[in-house]
């Protein structure tokens, strides 16, 4: 870890923002507004809520009742209402609010009004369900504007959505849908990656089979042959909109009703239902979109998320659209058709903020400076990048190559935090992998095992006050959300390590806990093995994390197989089948070794510090407690 630090510190530069851009941010001292923010911080996030749209007004700002919060207390509101109501009543009511782009090059283009009248026929469509407040409902979908249409749709009359990536196989979806009980499922008939098209209406086929609570499964229709409709439960999007009014009402609810459940995964093998509500999170994510990227109404916004993941959610779907702001969203990936994909929406577009993440980066980096070189980039003025430590080198490429002038917003947060909480503003001077310093309202901080302060020096990453936006449970499952708060007394603990400097910046260096950042997706060892296991060849199986070049880091499996099963090439590829299959793509181990035993303790359990250490030929450290 102590190496890891000082790569990571070796440039030592501090880059200042450039003063035009500071000169008309919404911050312009940081210092001054974060010490302001934190003498009061109720106080704070007070007044920015007041910048949204309540039904009625709260009686109490925090209710804290360790570790359990209420925000905004006793307070009617609705993230769907401030998200299109709010403009749709103003002068943004033409305004574009989401511009959309298939890999093929075909464009939709939603303004206030469109978006409001698509997700307004949505709810009543939803209505006409029967579906009610606190009912789930599961989107499976590609990155197609339906999925946003639908989210938002959902919020407008309490239904709790579960967004689920469309890379997760059909077991892992199934997994979702009978955690959340949901009633309905929308999905599409396919998806395009890179020309390729990928089924997803099969994959929902199997994992509804043992979902008994699925009523209806809704599915949107891109191929033009055929339909995709099999049975009497399934309803074709188009129709299901049709002949839908364009107003519905949206429900005047409790701050505190659940807006959504996404699924992360942690250290066991069952993957945990993050629950987010309306008020906070609504709070968290607007704030912070508009102070962190200094959104402005003449800004077009590009993040490159999927709103699969928290990313998408908070920075694709309500921050942007609570601002107001128009977002740029296109499907596919950045080197298809060619490399110069991004750079030239960017330029296509006039992007102005552009929000990615390292692992892009860094493969973007591999087919050199010529290609955002052939584009005009003078557009952007913020950077902004998610997901993992971002290395200086990749920083330094991403800076140099968009012009030297457009400050990176390093931002660090995590799915249970809902918004942005550890990050630059476009007035803080960077050093480049460093996320830099708290938001406003927020105390983070480096302490020991204890919970002791660290003045500089590494540590574990921990929040020691309530924010708005963190997630209020875990669904199903509320001791699991007591562990983040009872790990390390007194606070939330985030499962990062992380270094703070003698300038008080942070510099975040990745997770303390059996979990693995691939392509900056959050994979639990747990997971991958548990899947490894249910092979009929394996006995146990051990997963560790390992540096990769580009994805941050990639899986590794050690296997320990069967009598009678023996290593064949065949055999690892079934094995790595047989995880895509059980997970979905992103959580296949690229190494798989066989092995004879794995390292563990007297209780049995597996030591993959020790693993790690000898596949990365370190000092494993104390293996006091191993027992072979
Ligand atoms: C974990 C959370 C945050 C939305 C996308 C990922 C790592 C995230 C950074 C950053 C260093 C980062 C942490 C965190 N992480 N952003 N800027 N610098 N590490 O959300 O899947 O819930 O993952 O991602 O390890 O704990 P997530």
């Amino acid at each position: 870890m102590e190496q890891n630090i000082e790569t990571l510190q070796k440039s030592g530069r501090v880059i200042y923002p450039p003063a035009e851009l500071k000169a008309q941010a919404y911050i312009q001292d940081y210092e001054k507004a974060y010490k302001q923010s934190i003498e009061d911080p109720e106080k704070f996030w007070e007044n920015v809520a007041k910048e949204l749209h309540w039904f009625s007004p709260w009686n109490k700002v925090l209710e804290w009742n360790y570790p359990w919060a209420k925000w905004f207390v006793d307070a009617t509101c609705n993230i769907s209402y401030n998200c299109l109501d709010r403009h749709v009543q103003s002068w943004r009511k033409n305004k574009v609010a989401v511009i959309w782009v298939s890999e093929e090059g075909e464009e939709r283009i939603f303004t206030y009004a469109e978006l409001y009248r698509q997700v307004n026929k949505c709810a009543n469509a939803l209505k006409a369900l029967g579906l009610n407040k606190g009912d789930r409902v599961t989107i499976y979908l590609p990155k197609i504007p339906e999925q946003i249409v639908a989210m938002l749709a959902c919020a407008r009359l309490g239904l709790i959505h579960s967004v689920v990536y469309s890379g997760f196989s059909a077991k892992a979806l199934q997994a979702r849908i009978q955690d959340a009980e949901s009633k309905l499922v929308i999905t599409a008939d396919v998806g395009y990656d890179r020309s390729k098209t990928i089924p997803l209406k099969p994959v929902v086929d199997e994992a509804v089979k043992s979902c008994s609570t699925v009523e209806k499964v809704v599915v949107v229709q891109r191929e033009k042959n055929g339909s995709a409709l099999t049975s009497e439960k399934e309803i074709d999007w188009e129709d299901w909109l049709k002949n839908q009014s364009t107003h519905c009402e949206a429900l005047q609810l409790d701050s505190e009703t659940p807006l959504y459940i996404l699924y992360t995964s942690g250290t066991t093998g069952k993957p945990k239902g993050v629950v987010h509500v309306h008020g906070g999170y609504m709070v968290g994510t607007y704030i912070t979109t508009r102070y962190v990227f200094d959104l402005k109404d003449e800004d077009v916004y590009f993040c490159v998320a999927d709103p699969g993941w928290v990313t998408g959610h908070s920075y694709i779907v309500y921050g942007p659209l609570l601002n107001g702001g128009t977002i740029l969203t296109a499907e596919g990936k950045p080197d298809y058709p060619n490399p110069g994909r991004w750079w030239d929406l960017i330029e296509r577009y006039g992007v102005s903020i552009f929000y990615t993440t390292p692992t892009a980066v860094r493969l973007l980096m591999k087919f050199g400076e010529e290609w955002p070189a052939k584009y005009d980039l003078s557009s952007l003025r913020v950077l902004g990048s998610v997901g993992e430590p971002i290395n200086p080198e990749a920083w330094e490429w991403f800076y140099r190559v968009t012009g030297s002038n457009k400050p990176i917003m390093d931002t660090w947060w995590q799915t249970e935090t809902g918004s942005i909480l550890v990050t630059p503003l476009p007035c803080v001077p960077l050093k480049p992998g460093s996320a830099t310093r708290p938001f406003l309202g927020i105390e983070a901080d480096v302490v020991d095992r204890d919970g002791n302060s660290i003045e500089h020096g590494g540590g574990f990453a921990v929040i020691k006050k309530p924010w708005p936006s963190m997630m209020r449970t875990i669904y199903n499952d509320p001791d699991r959300y007591l562990l983040y708060w009872n790990t390390i007394k007194g606070c939330y603990t985030a499962g990062d390590v992380c270094h703070k400097d003698k300038d008080g910046y942070l510099w975040f260096m990745g997770r303390a806990d059996d979990v693995v950042k691939v392509a900056g997706n959050r994979i639990g060892t747990a997971e991958v093995e548990s899947a490894l296991v249910s092979h009929e060849a394996v006995v146990e199986a051990a997963v560790i994390g390992k540096p990769h070049k580009t994805a941050g880091e990639m899986i590794k499996a050690f296997v320990i197989l069967k009598e009678g099963h023996t290593e064949t090439p065949d055999l690892i590829q079934q094995l790595q089948d047989h995880v895509l299959n059980e997970l979905g793509k992103i959580a296949v181990p690229k190494e798989v070794e066989i092995v004879s035993s794995l390292p563990k303790t007297r209780s049995g359990k597996i030591m993959r510090r020790v693993l790690k250490a000898k596949e990365l030929g370190q000092d494993p450290g104390d293996i006091s407690t191993l027992e072979e």
